[in-house]
């Protein structure tokens, strides 16, 4: 059994907000960074591929969110602004997600953000699938004189995430001395699938905040988009880096930089891609890219998928591949299914792991390799996911028929190889390799 939930305390300075300088482009040890780290929590009987499958179930389907269907929720809370019945509660029969019951976070990243003045520091998801920030749905939300009511309620209902409640303004704190004042956050009245987190650092593009409110259907910035229309930060883009270690889940080892990049993060230069086009994957951050398999060294080189839209989400845990690909994919590895690990698990023999060529992310005119080790899962993490102790396991899994017109999804195994920064003021996603590009560490 594997219980890994820790975070690391790391100083919180809880100072009032005033104005900020500038910060510029490039920087090392930014005080705009956010450190998080990644949270496993596989005592339940949900694989990670069961939770990514259900998150990923959402995407190419409009997402239903029933606010119209929940008048009267509305209106109760609206009159006192209190926290209302959930067992009577409409939305919960109108959004009977997630799926999951009320189980919990499997696997993700997690940063601790501050609201309100002093702040109170929550613990939250971070999700570049979702724009909504969320507090308050395990440490209660602690209003103080910067939290103001919208009197507007707040609801989302998609893949693993329940939640529902008032939109607030208050200042959220990134990190000591960097602000945002007036961020409007959802404060949970009730909620599902965050539990032990208090809720979520929403990344994502804000229209997918669209038709999230009750009365209102303009969609609600980012900390990102307030960070950069309050003058806080020079661009309206954030970073991420992740150093992957597979036996130290409880390490600060993730950072996020708000408005920069952090030449300390990353290897060579940035390549920008520009965002795809092609819905649904254009409502996230969506990209044009193709796999290719092999090819380094001479080996015959096999084309796993033709250049199609996908997206890149850190909600995700694994890399998952249309089913042709996949199969393609499993063709030209060898690889064989274990069926009975929950939705099976693609497995090799060491011999066939020696010879494993990589898998290319070809995008633009640039190419970024999947090294044999980045293809493979944890081995110190094999009970996690019901595997046998010295098997070896591939992070590519099948899309199956979860998301309509997406052909690829890039995880945290990806995201775990290359510095990312998504940029939202140009409309592009830029990736860059690490020091971790080539780590052995699984
Ligand atoms: C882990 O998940 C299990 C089952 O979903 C839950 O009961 C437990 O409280 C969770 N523990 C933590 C620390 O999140
Ligand atoms: C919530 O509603 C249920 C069912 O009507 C009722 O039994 C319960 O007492 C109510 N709880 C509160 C706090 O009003
Ligand atoms: C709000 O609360 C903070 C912290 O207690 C205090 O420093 C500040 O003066 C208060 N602001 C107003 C306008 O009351
Ligand atoms: C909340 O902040 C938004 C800007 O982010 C502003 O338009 C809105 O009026 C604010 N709401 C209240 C109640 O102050
Ligand atoms: C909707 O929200 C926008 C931005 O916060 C605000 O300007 C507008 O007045 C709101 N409309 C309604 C009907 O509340
Ligand atoms: C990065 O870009 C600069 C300027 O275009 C170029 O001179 C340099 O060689 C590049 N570095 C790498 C590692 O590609
Ligand atoms: C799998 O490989 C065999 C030959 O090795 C080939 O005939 C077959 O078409 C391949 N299937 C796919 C889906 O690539
Ligand atoms: C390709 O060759 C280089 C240098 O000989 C070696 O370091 C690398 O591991 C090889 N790659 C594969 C996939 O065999
Ligand atoms: C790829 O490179 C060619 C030749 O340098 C250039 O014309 C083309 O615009 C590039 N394509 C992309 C998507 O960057
Ligand atoms: C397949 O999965 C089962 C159930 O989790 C496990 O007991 C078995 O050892 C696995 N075998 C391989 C080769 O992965
Ligand atoms: C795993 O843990 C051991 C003991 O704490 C440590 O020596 C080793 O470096 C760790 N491995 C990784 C990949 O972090």
């Amino acid at each position: 059994m594997l219980l890994v939930a820790v975070l690391a305390p790391f100083l919180v300075l809880a100072t009032g907000v005033t104005a900020h300088p500038k910060i510029p482009n490039a920087i090392r040890n930014t005080p705009n960074s956010v450190p998080f780290s990644k949270q496993i929590n596989v005592t339940g009987d949900l694989s990670p591929v069961h939770k990514d499958l259900i998150r990923l179930k959402n995407i190419g389907h409009d997402i239903v969110k029933g606010v119209h269907h929940i008048v009267n929720d509305v209106h109760h809370i609206l009159k006192g602004d209190h926290r209302f019945n959930a067992s009577t509660s409409h939305a919960r029969e109108e959004n009977p997600a997630p799926e999951l019951g009320l189980s919990d976070v499997v696997m993700g990243y997690v940063a601790k953000v501050g609201v309100g003045n002093p702040p109170t520091y929550y613990s939250l998801m971070v999700d570049t699938g979702r724009a909504v920030t969320w507090v308050g749905a395990n440490t209660p939300y602690q209003k103080t004189n910067t939290s103001v009511s919208n009197f507007e309620v707040v609801i989302e209902g998609s893949g693993t995430v329940f939640v529902y409640g008032i939109l607030y303004n208050d200042t959220v704190t990134i990190s000591p001395g960097i602000a945002i004042s007036q961020q409007p956050i959802g404060v949970s009245d009730i909620s599902a699938g965050i539990y032990p987190l208090d809720g979520v650092l929403g990344l994502g593009p804000k229209g997918l905040s669209y038709d999230t409110l009750a009365k209102n259907t303009s969609v609600i910035p980012t900390v990102t988009d307030n960070l950069f229309e309050q003058g806080t930060i020079e661009q309206n883009l954030v970073a991420m880096s992740f150093e992957p270690n597979s036996n130290s889940t409880s390490a600060i080892n993730g950072e996020l930089t708000f408005g920069a990049t952090d030449r300390t993060k990353y290897t060579g230069n940035i390549s920008y891609f520009p965002l795809t086009k092609t819905p649904p994957a254009s409502r996230y951050w969506g990209v044009d890219a193709s796999f290719q398999y092999g090819g380094a060294n001479g080996s015959a080189s096999v084309n796993i998928l033709d250049t199609n839209a996908g997206i890149i989400d850190t909600g995700t845990t694994l890399i998952y591949l249309s089913t042709d690909a996949y199969q393609r994919y499993v063709n030209a590895t060898g690889a064989a299914l274990n069926e009975t690990m929950g939705p099976g698990w693609l497995y090799m023999t060491p011999a066939q792991y020696e010879k494993l060529p990589p898998l290319s992310f070809n995008i633009g005119n640039s190419t970024f390799e999947l090294t044999p080790n980045a293809q493979i899962w944890p081995r110190e993490l094999n009970s996690a996911i019901r595997g046998a102790d010295d098997v070896i396991y591939l992070v590519i899994h099948s899309l199956g028929d979860s998301s309509p017109g997406v052909d690829f999804v890039c995880g945290m195994a990806f995201l775990e190889r290359f510095y990312t920064v998504f940029d939202t003021g140009n409309s592009r996603i830029g990736l860059a390799p690490t020091p971790f590009t080539n780590a052995e560490t699984n």
